[in-house]
């Protein structure tokens, strides 16, 4: 409470970009991205996409870290619906100011390669990764589904503010912001000078193309019915969706990731815990609950369950 009367006051005296909050955490207003309706780019309801921004200083002052942030996805009207209502979906209902922390902070000694990085978090309101582009409307319901169109204006946005003279970049993101990053690593090498020296890091956003334990395709199925909703097959790279007999499994990077020409790190934890719980086995594929001491304690798991897991890596 008190942080939050503090950053009013301030707001209300001198509008500033970023305070510290009493307990010295880095707090950074977030940025409209007003032009975004001149390209059709809007969250789920309609509201404008958003980023936040803290300048870079010194010798990272033509340093840029973008980060997508993550957050799940809608696959289907009503799950897309629900979310337009909520902070994943829509900028009005956003904190707007957001903690910069980790590979975000301004503090040298917490994150010495990037701290003096002009450093920007792309807020996530499109429920696609934002790769899709389409929109539904039947009259009493209206959802965009534009996240590929969210993603060009603030690129677009950010050039003017010093991007498009980038001397280093790097394109981060974790879950569905780190498969983002698979999906948008060339396309933003393509908005920066030629000589600077772009990079691409994915954090647990190496979602797998995988059966579950039943030997059903439950997160093809979940990934299909979302590509198909948001208009996403249209924006996969050309090179991959040429080459394969399912298009659309491009969205998944164990196909994209070969057709990357920008140099990319992958951060992945092998039990990942979403891909554990949602494609390994969910729920579906477990209806009797013998995996739940598991899930919720992976050294509970039996010696049989642990091979099950790893068969599933492995025919991956
Ligand atoms: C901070 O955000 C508020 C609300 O979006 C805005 O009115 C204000 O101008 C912003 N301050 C700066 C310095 O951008
Ligand atoms: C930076 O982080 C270090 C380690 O946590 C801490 O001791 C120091 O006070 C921080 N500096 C600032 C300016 O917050
Ligand atoms: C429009 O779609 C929504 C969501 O599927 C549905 O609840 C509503 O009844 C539909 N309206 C019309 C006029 O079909
Ligand atoms: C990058 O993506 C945008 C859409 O977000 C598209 O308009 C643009 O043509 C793409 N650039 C390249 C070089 O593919
Ligand atoms: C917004 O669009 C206007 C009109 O096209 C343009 O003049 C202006 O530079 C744009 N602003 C930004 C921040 O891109
Ligand atoms: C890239 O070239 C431009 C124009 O020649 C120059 O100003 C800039 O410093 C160069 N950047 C790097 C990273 O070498
Ligand atoms: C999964 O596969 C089994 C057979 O292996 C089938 O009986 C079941 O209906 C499938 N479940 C789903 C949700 O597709
Ligand atoms: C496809 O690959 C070719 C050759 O590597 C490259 O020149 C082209 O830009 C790629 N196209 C896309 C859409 O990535």
């Amino acid at each position: 409470m008190k942080m939050l009367m503090f950053c009013a006051v301030l707001v209300l005296m001198c509008a500033p970009a970023y305070v510290y909050s009493d307990n010295n955490r880095l707090l950074v207003n977030m940025t409209l991205v007003r032009n975004a309706s001149l390209l059709g780019a809007y969250c789920l309801d309609g509201s404008l996409p958003a980023y936040h921004l803290h300048r870079g200083f010194g010798a990272g002052l033509n340093n840029w870290l973008l980060q997508f942030e993550g957050g799940g996805w809608c696959n289907d009207l009503n799950s897309c619906l629900d979310r337009a209502k909520t902070r994943r979906g829509s900028t009005r209902y956003m904190n707007k100011w957001e903690v910069f922390s980790g590979i975000l902070s301004n503090n040298a000694s917490l994150n010495p390669d990037f701290y003096n990085w002009n450093r920007v978090k792309i807020r996530y309101c499109d429920g696609a990764s934002f790769a899709g582009d389409a929109k539904f409307d039947n009259g009493t319901s209206l959802l965009y589904f534009r996240g590929q169109r969210i993603w060009k204006s603030v690129v677009l946005d950010l050039l003017p503010k010093g991007l498009r003279h980038a001397k280093k970049a790097l394109l981060s993101g974790c879950s569905a912001g780190g498969l983002a990053v698979f999906l948008h690593c060339d396309n933003f090498t393509s908005y920066l000078p030629n000589n600077a020296s772009i990079k691409c890091l994915s954090d647990a956003g190496f979602f797998l193309d995988v059966r579950d334990i039943m030997l059903n395709h439950t997160s093809r199925t979940f990934y299909e019915d979302l590509i198909s909703l948001q208009g996403v097959e249209q924006n996969l790279d050309k090179n991959c969706t040429m080459s394969l007999y399912y298009p659309t499994q491009c969205f998944f990077p164990q196909h994209a990731m070969r057709y990357i020409r920008t140099p990319l790190f992958v951060l992945n934890s092998a039990y990942d815990v979403y891909q554990f719980h949602h494609a390994f086995v969910p729920p579906s594929a477990d209806p009797h609950g013998h995996w739940n001491h598991c899930k919720l304690n992976p050294a509970a798991c039996s010696p049989a369950q642990i091979d099950t897991l790893q068969v599933r890596l492995f025919r991956t």
